[in-house]
């Protein structure tokens, strides 16, 4: 007998450009189904790409409420973080242990941490002056960006980069690896 899709959900806060490379890469899986968009913003652009897809939606009234962001997750079996910029409740991460990822636009655990989003991670690294930067997936735990790192993509610094163009090569690589990541631990809770 075969068995059904694993049920993710996401969660997001901005454009939702890592959504839709998973919601192109599992339409048409028998593995992978993303079940669920769960925004803590009612702007965030992921929202519409959601909804084109068929996607259901749901919008947090308080994202610190661990009760309901657990009834928004429901009977998901994975749930990802993909440019979610608020903490996640303990309850709702001893609930999902091992199960909850989250991306970052950097190698962790450089870069990473309370307030370390979008272009203010990429300035630092080319503050710093950096050669490499990258992407990384992680599990969710109660801190933010310290969870297991359970993969990596490096790309380079370029001597004439701006935070904008660097943020866009990484932007690429978390495009290819994310998916990727989901795929490996679908097989593994499927
Ligand atoms: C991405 O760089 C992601 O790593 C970070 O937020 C950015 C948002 O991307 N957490 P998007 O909303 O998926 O386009």
């Amino acid at each position: 007998m075969t068995k059904p899709p694993v049920r993710v959900a996401v969660l997001v806060s901005g454009g939702g450009t890592n959504l839709q490379a998973l919601l192109d890469a599992f339409h048409t899986s028998s593995l992978v189904r993303i079940a669920r968009v769960i925004s803590s913003r009612a702007q965030a652009g992921a929202l519409e790409r959601a909804r084109r897809a068929g996607v259901p939606t749901v919008m947090l009234r308080d994202p610190g409420d661990a009760a309901e962001l657990l009834a928004a997750l429901g009977d998901a079996q994975l749930v990802v973080l993909a440019g979610y910029l608020k903490l996640v409740p303990a309850p709702v991460v001893s609930r999902f242990r091992g199960r909850m990822i989250n991306i970052h636009p950097a190698l962790l655990p450089d870069f990473g941490g309370a307030g370390m989003y979008g272009h203010r991670v990429h300035a630092a690294v080319l503050a710093s002056g950096a050669t490499e930067s990258g992407v990384t997936v992680h599990l969710v735990d109660e801190v933010f960006d310290r969870g297991e790192i359970l993969a990596q993509e490096k790309v380079p610094v370029l001597p004439e980069d701006t935070p904008e163009s660097l943020a866009a090569r990484v932007l690429e690589a978390e495009h290819r690896l994310l998916p990727r990541v989901v795929l490996e631990l679908a097989r593994r809770i499927g």
